[in-house]
């Protein structure tokens, strides 16, 4: 029988974030896995063609289209194909094991390509081609406070892009109400529980060997040229507004 033949769409389910909406495509199982798997909902993602900039200064479309279609599309395809495997009974829930295990091996990339997903679509919303906006009173003076100045603070996120291999964020602490800048080695390590990402920027080398081979820091260099601070202003906005 097709897996699809018990397996049936429940509904559409719409979350608001913080400056996007994601779209989600809800599909519900009627029936547990006979190997002992929970009866789950399986989400759904969807690319956000919408998101993919264009015209940007020092980051060529052909760069940012080999970027989009090629690994933030990937990783959207491998989550979703994950959840299909998360609610079959292609991992046994009884052998779950530390060392190795199949059930093991699709938490660990769930979270890595989710991750992926949702870096990716915040690294592309915040740029725009030339830039945008400059930082609001508020987040100037949080910057101020936390980095003595906004220059200071893109210097923070330079060094920690170029010593990190995936990314660099300015994000909002909210467990202690403080902005930091932290890097991840991939996706998933290194982040900070509690803290949403105002400024995301990509490092990987997919992020600019098109444009210039394995030369990192003129990229990041373009990257603050094509910054939209009206999207990282709402950003902040909706942080300090976010509660735990
Ligand atoms: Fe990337």
């Amino acid at each position: 029988m097709d897996r699809r033949d018990f397996i049936k769409l429940s509904g559409i389910s719409i979350l608001a974030s913080s400056t996007n909406i994601l779209a989600m495509e809800i599909l519900e199982k009627e029936e547990k896995p006979k190997s002992g798997g929970r009866k789950m909902k399986v989400m759904k993602l969807q690319p956000k063609d919408y998101l993919k900039p264009k015209g940007l200064v020092g980051i060529s479309d052909g760069q940012i289209e080999v970027h989009f279609e090629a690994h933030y599309k990937g990783y959207v395809a491998k989550y979703n194909e994950i959840q299909e495997k998360l609610a079959s009974d292609f991992a046994d829930r009884s052998k779950a094991n530390q060392n190795y295990s199949e059930y093991r091996a699709l938490k660990v990339e769930e979270s890595f390509n989710y991750m992926g997903v949702i870096l990716h679509e915040l690294y592309f919303e915040n740029l725009i081609g030339g830039g945008k906006g400059e930082p609001s009173e508020q987040l100037r003076k949080a910057i101020e406070e936390w980095f003595g100045s906004v220059d200071n603070c893109l210097n923070e996120i330079k060094a920690t892009g170029i010593a990190c291999r995936g990314w660099a964020t300015l994000s909002y602490d909210l467990y202690n109400k403080m902005l930091f800048v932290n890097g991840f080695d991939a996706h998933n390590q290194y982040g900070f529980v509690g803290s949403i990402p105002l400024i995301v920027l990509d490092v990987y080398e997919h992020a600019y060997y098109v444009d210039q081979k394995n030369k990192r820091p003129p990229y990041i260099d373009a990257f603050f040229k094509n910054l939209n601070w009206d999207m990282i202003n709402q950003r902040f906005e909706n942080a300090l507004k976010a509660k735990v």
